[in-house]
Parts: C-alpha cells; structure tokens; sequence
C-alpha cells in the first residue's frame, strides 16, 4: 500500500540545516494497523507529512498504491489527498462554525457530493463511533474525546486507503484514549490500513507492528 524508500527530510534554520528524517526505508501492507514511535523529536511527524503527501521529502521515494509520488502535481498531489488518505491530529482542528455532522459532510461536499446526500453520510458514521446524538453540536459544545470521535468520522467518510494518525491520543485521559483507540481497532478490522503516532506504550500495543525511530533513523522494525 505503501512504499518509503531512502526518504530523508532536512529543515533549514536560517543556514543551519536540521536533519529531522535521514534515511529510512519500509512497507505498510494493505490492511496492517502501524504503529510510528519514538522520542520527542525523533522524526516521527515529518515522516508521517511525507507519507502522507502534507510536505516534501528532500530524497528519496514515496510510492502510494504503485503512485510515484513525486511524480505528481501540486494538484494530483491535493486530489489525492482529498480523495485516498484521511488525517487525524492531536488538536482534533474541527472547524468551530459547523457542526459535527458538518464538519464530516465537508470533505464530502468538497468531492462534489450534495448537501443532503454528505450529511446523511455523515450521520452513519457517527452512528460508528456512536455520536449520534450529537450530530447538531458545534465543536464547543463536545468533549474533546467527542471532538475526536468527530475528527475520525470526518477522515474516513471518504473511503480512504491510508488513515495517518499524529499522536490522537494526547489531549486525552486514558479512558477517551483507549476508546479512540477501540474505534480504531474495529476501522482496523473492517480492513482499514492505519499509520499511527503514539509514544505511549499502553496505546502502541494495539497495532500490528511498530517501527521505533530515533535522530531520524529506524531502530527497530
Ligand atoms: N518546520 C520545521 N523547521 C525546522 N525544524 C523542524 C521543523 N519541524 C520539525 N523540526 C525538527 O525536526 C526534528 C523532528 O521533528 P518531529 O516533529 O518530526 O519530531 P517528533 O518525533 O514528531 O516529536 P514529538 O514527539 O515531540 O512530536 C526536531 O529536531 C524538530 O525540532
Ligand atoms: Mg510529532
């Protein structure tokens, strides 16, 4: 599903060059649940933008699905976010004016669906992750365990075949982590690929396979 082959990416702070990711090669099967972890500046999230198209690799290869990325325009590169990877951060970055059932209609919206047909859509997944009763709540009016539950529905309402995760579970107490985490598990089952940050060991354990980095480098697969 996907292929990172000799990947690196090196930040620059005015002259200095900052290397967050220096080579790293590996495979995510169809259908595996991966697990990225490592310490605090280890390189984990600038690997996870690479993977999933949200920056640039300074080397190497990101191949999706048999796509070489770097191949692609600007605007293949957007289509394809939109349409074949879904995104959830620790910040949940719903938008505030719109509610839950809304703010998981919209990427929808944006592939040309209408109104009606997305929001019903919508409301089936929060049946998932059973929020149906909140589907007219505004963000400010939910948990932030609920806000992410949103954040979920709304990254897999289109379907797609790479979920990445950056640390989804930080801004939570371990219950409503262990319960995005069940939700997961069951997206996992229905054969949902996952690519997730986490550097808390009680969350890492759900995953198929974990890869530990360290200074930008894989020290254990
Ligand atoms: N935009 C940037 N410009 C310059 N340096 C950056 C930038 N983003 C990240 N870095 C640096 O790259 C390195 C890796 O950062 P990254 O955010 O990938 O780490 P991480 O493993 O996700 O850490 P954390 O667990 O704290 O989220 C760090 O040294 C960081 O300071
Ligand atoms: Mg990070």
């Amino acid at each position: 599903m996907i292929e990172i082959k000799n990947l690196g990416k090196t930040y620059h702070i005015g002259n200095i060059p900052v290397y967050a990711v220096k080579d790293v090669s590996f495979k995510v099967k169809k259908g595996e649940f991966l697990g990225l972890t490592g310490k605090s500046g280890a390189g984990k999230s600038t690997l996870l933008y690479q993977m999933g198209l949200i920056d640039q690799p300074s080397h190497g290869e990101v191949i999706i699905d048999g796509i070489q990325t770097s191949n692609l325009t600007p605007e293949q590169r957007s289509q394809m976010r939109l349409n074949t990877l879904g995104y959830i951060f620790q910040d949940y970055a719903l938008l505030p004016d719109l509610t839950a059932a809304e703010n998981i209609a919209l990427p929808l919206i944006m592939q040309g669906t209408s109104y009606k047909i997305a929001l019903a859509k919508a409301y089936e997944k929060l049946q998932l992750v059973n929020l149906q009763g909140r589907k007219d709540n505004l963000p400010s009016e939910l948990s932030g365990g609920e806000q992410q539950r949103v954040a979920i529905c709304r990254a897999i309402v289109t379907n797609p075949k790479i979920l990445f995760a950056d640390e989804p579970t930080a801004n939570l107490d371990t219950e409503n982590g262990l319960n995005i985490l069940q939700i997961f598990t069951k997206l996992h089952k229905m054969g949902q690929t996952i690519v997730m940050i986490s550097h808390e060991a009680e969350y890492i354990k759900f995953v198929d396979r974990v890869i530990t980095l360290k200074d930008g480098l894989i020290i254990k697969s």
